[in-house]
């Protein structure tokens, strides 16, 4: 029987150390539904695999595999056990004001304009204004150039869903540049009283790509003079203990 249990023991661990990529996690929701209905889940996953879940519109655990479907029918039979849930599930509904003020407040995203490699030979240059982390999903992204809005060449992502309630886009305009001209990336939300511009400014990025390497390159020289006084000072009390007449 010992050694029975001492070679499962083993077996598992060459499980572990062979397959070497499990992971096993917990998950409790409350999903909100658009229809002000609330759903309280708990969840059991095991390398992204649902084994097991309890569903508060089911009012009882589901399990997904031949073992899990046993441990639910176990659980299923438990008053103790439903009746916790049951009280878990009324906290979904009494946390929903909170979760309705959050969703009634605009979040102001954050913009960056940047250059990137051209994706097609029409256009020598491309530039990128992405937009992260607002809230709701309505926005509008265009391009002006020298205040007039450019509407070819332009495409832009849908707002895709960062899974935390916020979004982010991404708008792409092709060009090839002209001698002082001004491009703008204009972006109207819910969060901001009027539309926010923000201006390209080729000659800025590349100063501050200077700033930065001069930053590096001054580091790099501190650091290697630090060494050699160091360097130096050890040698030179070294030497001065030792009396050289
Ligand atoms: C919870 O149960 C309801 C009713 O059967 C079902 O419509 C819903 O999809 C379930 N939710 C999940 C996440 O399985």
């Amino acid at each position: 029987m010992q050694v029975h249990s001492f070679f499962s023991l083993l077996c598992l661990f060459c499980f572990f150390s062979t397959v070497g990529a499990l992971f096993g996690y917990g998950l409790i929701r409350c999903q909100f539904t658009s229809n002000h209905e609330v759903v309280y889940l708990e969840q059991i996953y095991l390398n992204k695999v649902l084994l097991i879940q309890y569903n508060s519109t089911l009012g009882k655990v589901m399990g997904y595999t031949e073992k899990s479907k046993e441990i639910a029918d176990d659980l299923n039979k438990n008053p103790a056990f439903l009746r916790r849930r049951r009280k878990d599930s009324e906290k979904c509904i009494t946390h929903m004001p909170l979760v309705m003020d959050v969703l009634s407040k605009p979040v102001e995203p954050y913009v960056r304009l940047r250059s990137v490699e051209a994706a097609s030979s029409k256009h020598p240059a491309m530039l990128v204004c992405s937009v992260h982390d607002f809230y709701p999903k309505q926005i509008r992204v265009t391009w002006r150039r020298d205040g007039k809005t450019v509407t070819s060449d332009v495409t832009s992502t849908d707002e895709l869903p960062n899974g935390n309630w916020l979004y982010q886009m991404h708008s792409y305009l092709e060009y090839t540049p002209r001698r002082g001209e001004k491009i703008t990336c204009v972006v109207e939300h819910a969060s901001l009283m009027s539309p926010k511009l923000y201006d390209w400014d080729p000659i800025h990025e590349s100063d501050r790509n200077k700033i930065a390497a001069g930053t590096a390159g001054l580091l790099l020289g501190l650091i290697f003079l630090l060494a050699g006084v160091i360097y130096f000072q050890k040698n030179t009390t070294g030497r001065l203990l030792v009396p050289t007449s």
